[in-house]
């Protein structure tokens, strides 16, 4: 099966007021994946490299899945194919050549789907990505070697101040200067050298001719792969680049470089041939094949530290503040990882024509985009820079013991967590090469808001049409809905019909006494086959051609059809929904085609065999009883925040105030319900043998001895809703018991009404954002709030990841119906509305 691809990043557009002016100092990898990074997000990017050309030293560099994903979604796979050598296994030897354990390259990466590991010459990966960002219109300066940054007084800007003198002005710097960078210093105001880690790099390029020829040698350049050699105090890593021209060698030894001066110097090869004196054979062959050679200090920085300036204004990234030891061939992946999620942090800021980039709103979310980007990575690259260490301790041991353990370990699979082999590491692999920036960004933009006092959502969620589709898709279409008691499906043809969230569907009891669900559209030309809310009936047919339909969903008769050569009544049945009935005889619905992604006993935990279900017979003591229903000028979330709160009892609800114990109302969220304690006021330690229980998303059920009833609070646009109430009459109630506990529940109601909408009317107005919120009294709103925000984020994540294409859970694959044309002409619509979608900025995304 051919793996799914990476999704490509397509250029924001943005509005001339939101787009941010950027430097980036630094031209390295880190620079250059940022300024890609930040010009996709819609804004305006200038690098300023302190060389007169971009032009990379060094050697080779491995790309690994996390890397490779990242320069995927930057949409640089096609021009990098021709530089990139496919190495199929990674091989581990001791420093006398004798193999130790080998990774399959293949098998690493099918456990992260899409990516790869390849490998490259830093120059062509360089320029590679210096040319993406200059087709998607980054400017470059060469010769501008920064001395300082200077943010402006009331903190907007930030301003770069090269070495002669020379300025320019942005709204946000990003410095990526490297690990012998100063700007870090700068930033921090005091000095912070880079760490010394006692290893230093010789790297070199041999011509793979001359090695062609030797039989010993040949293999490393015919059969492309990666070799360690793991010795004393040292070791040795080398493969092939360019096709085959080029041998890359790295030989990692202990720094022996001047205390004073340059941390890169010219080296000498006898000097570094001696130090693998005794080494395989095949290192010294290779050795000799070396003219010169330049030595490398090898720096670390820990970064722990703050990364950006307080005022959003200016941030560090890459080698800058996270250098680490190549041990794990990870620092330029982290690099293009900061860019990554930098780029999408600063995607979400503000995007809309009546607001300034200078305005209050934009400069704060410019710094959270900043602290954001900051959560994201700042533990992740610690990880790869203390994890690069401990490779420096396991890949240097001595003969002995310890090395025999080493290797012992190295040949298990898995490999036990924190040994040498980390990319079969079962605890470390799946984090470093598994990485996915924007679910990290998506999670931890959460994470970050559950640190601050619970504030509400923004008012824009309750009024956004676009949002109001997001949720028929996150959540209408893939979460189980309670919708009745199955008490109301007395014999075989009862149907109940119900919309919610614009889908529309019904359930019928069928011969066998099953209770079927059907979407209520005729396969025909979607003309509703149930018209009424409840009835019973032998066939259902469908009012405007005649086609009708069995019990079961079967397609019984389609007048006329008879005629038409191959029509296949089994490909036009009704399209089915999933139907669960509890043990306490609750219908629930999930319109999910296929497999539902959310299994009923995960979401509610198997609630109907709670002890409070357990007090009551719904099917033995209650009898259904009426219906009645109630719209709303109020988003569906307003009205079950209200439910879920008692707090606005006291005030608007005298009815309530005056039985219940007030004071003492809990609501308790677990899973996908959430369960409301309620005390009488005159008892004071007993609870009414009473039962409200609210269940995700749209459905509470509240059980008295007198009566009970489920209530649907439904959205019917974004700004709409309906409350749609079932109640049921338990046997023992008299009339005016039942006439009472009626009355007040429809005045409470009423009362809710009101609230729902005044609240929603400033809510649409454009001046209230969002309040804080009780965290106690408004338990129930705040669960609720955050569990939308999940759901709706991650799908929003997955329908990014497949190309900003919206994701139906709903819509069923049915075979043989998306022809090509088909595909076309939904295309073409597609390409139609998001034409429209840029000039309506209020309903992009
Ligand atoms: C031996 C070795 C092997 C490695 N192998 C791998 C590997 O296989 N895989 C991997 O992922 N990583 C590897 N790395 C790590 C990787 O090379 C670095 O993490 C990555 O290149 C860092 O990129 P950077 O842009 O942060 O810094 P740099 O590449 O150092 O870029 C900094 C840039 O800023 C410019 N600059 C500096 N000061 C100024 C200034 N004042 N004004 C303007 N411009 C300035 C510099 O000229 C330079 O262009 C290896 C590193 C070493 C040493
Ligand atoms: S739409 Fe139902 S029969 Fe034509």
């Amino acid at each position: 099966m051919m793996a799914p691809r990476i999704h490509i990043k397509q250029k924001q557009s943005r509005c001339p007021a939101c787009q941010l002016h950027i430097l980036i100092v630094g031209a390295g990898l880190a620079g250059l994946g940022s300024a890609i990074s930040c010009a996709l997000a819609g804004h305006g990017v200038h690098v300023l490299e302190a060389a007169a050309e971009i032009k990379e030293i060094g050697a080779g560099i491995q790309v690994l899945p996390n890397s490779s994903r990242v320069l995927q979604y930057w949409g640089l796979e096609e021009v990098l194919t021709p530089h990139m050598t496919h190495p199929s296994v990674c091989n581990f030897n001791g420093w006398k050549g004798n193999k130790i354990s080998h990774l399959d390259f293949h098998e690493s990466a099918s456990h992260y789907p899409g990516t790869w590991y390849r490998d490259f010459h830093r120059a062509d990966l360089q320029r590679c990505l210096m040319e993406r960002a200059l087709e998607l219109g980054v400017q470059i300066t060469c010769n501008a070697r920064i001395r300082t940054v200077r943010v402006s007084n009331d903190g907007a800007t930030a301003t770069a101040i090269a070495v002669d003198g020379r300025q320019w002005e942005s709204d946000l710097v990003i410095g990526a200067d490297g690990v012998f960078g100063k700007l870090t210093e700068e930033l921090l105001g005091r000095s912070d050298p880079p760490v010394k880690t006692g290893d230093l790099a010789y790297r070199l390029l041999l011509s793979t001719e001359d090695m062609r020829k030797d039989p010993e040698l040949a293999p490393f350049v015919d059969k492309p792969q990666v070799n360690y050699w793991l010795g004393p105090d040292a070791h040795a890593v080398n493969y092939v680049l360019r096709g085959g021209h080029l041998f890359n060698m790295v030989l990692l030894v202990p720094d022996d470089i001047p205390e004073t001066g340059a941390s890169t110097i010219e080296g000498n090869v006898e000097e570094m041939c001696a130090l693998f004196k005794g080494w395989d054979p095949r290192i010294k062959k290779l050795l000799k094949l070396c003219q010169s050679v330049q030595k490398w200090r090898l720096c670390i920085r820990f970064g722990d530290f703050d990364w950006s300036h307080p005022s959003g204004s200016w941030v560090m990234l890459g080698d800058a503040v996270h250098a680490t030891l190549p041990y794990l061939a990870s620092g330029a992946g982290m690099a293009f990882e900061d860019g990554a999620v930098l780029g999408e942090c600063l995607s979400r800021l503000p995007n809309r024509p009546n607001i300034m980039k200078t305005s209050p709103e934009f400069l704060n979310a410019k710094k959270h985009a900043l602290s954001v980007f900051q959560q994201c990575r700042k533990e992740r690259t610690k990880m790869v820079v203390d994890r690069g260490n401990i490779q420096q301790y396991l890949y240097h041991l001595h003969d002995g013991p310890e090395q025999q353990e080493r290797d012992r370990k190295m040949q298990m699979i898995p490999t036990p967590e924190g040994e040498a082999l980390a990319w079969r590491d079962p605890g470390l692999a799946p984090k470093l090469l598994g990485y996915d920036h924007i679910a990290d960004y998506l999670g931890l933009s959460s994470k970050a808001a559950e640190k601050e006092p619970p504030r509400g959502i923004p008012a824009s969620w309750y009024r956004s049409e676009a949002m109001y589709h997001l949720e028929r898709r996150a959540i209408f279409s893939k979460h189980w809905i309670l919708l009745t008691h199955s008490s109301r499906f007395t014999k075989q043809g009862d149907f109940l019909s119900f919309t919610v969230a614009n889908y529309s569907f019904f359930l019928i009891k069928d011969r066998d006494g099953s209770i079927n669900g059907f979407h209520n559209i005729c396969r025909h030309r979607a003309f509703p086959i149930v018209q009424t809310r409840s009835g019973s009936t032998s066939i259902l047919s469908c009012k405007y051609h005649g086609w009708s339909y069995g019990l079961k969903g079967n397609l019984s008769k389609a007048p006329r059809f008879e005629t038409v050569p191959e029509f296949d009544k089994s490909q036009h049945e009704l399209l089915p929904i999933h139907v669960h009935i509890d043990n306490a005889g609750f219908i629930w619905v999930n319109l999910q085609a296929g497999e539902p992604d959310v299994k009923w006993e995960d979401e509610f935990q198997r609630i109907d065999e709670q002890p409070r279900m357990q007090d009551f017979d719904f099917a033995g003591d209650y009898t259904y009883d009426h219906y009645w229903d109630m719209e709303l000028e109020a988003n569906w979330k307003g009205v079950i925040e209200n439910y879920n709160e008692c707090y606005h009892c006291a005030t608007s609800h005298p009815l309530i105030s005056q039985v219940s114990d007030l004071p003492r109302y809990r609501v308790e969220p677990t899973a996908g319900y959430m369960e409301h304690h309620i005390f009488n006021k005159e008892q004071i330690d007993a609870q009414f043998k009473r039962a409200i229980t609210y269940f995700f998303p749209t459905t509470s059920v509240t059980v008295t001895g007198k009566f009970f009833y489920i209530q649907r609070m439904i959205p019917v646009s974004a700004t709409k809703s309906k409350i749609e109430n079932e109640v049921y009459r338990h046997k023992n109630a008299t009339d005016k018991e039942f006439d009472e506990i009626n009355t007040f529940y429809r005045q409470v109601l009423e009362e809710d009404k009101e609230l729902c909408v005044g609240a929603q009317s400033n809510l649409g107005g454009g001046v209230f954002v969002n309040g804080e919120l009780h965290p106690n009294k408004e338990k129930g709103p705040i669960y609720f709030q955050n569990r939308v925000k999940e759901i709706v984020m991650q799908h929003r994540g997955k329908e990014e990841q497949q190309g900003e294409q919206e994701i139906w859970p709903a819509v069923p694959k049915l075979p043989g119906t998306m022809t090509e044309k088909l595909v076309e002409e939904e295309q073409f619509c597609s390409q139609v509305e998001s034409a429209s979608c840029m000039t309506r900025p209020e309903l992009a995304w």
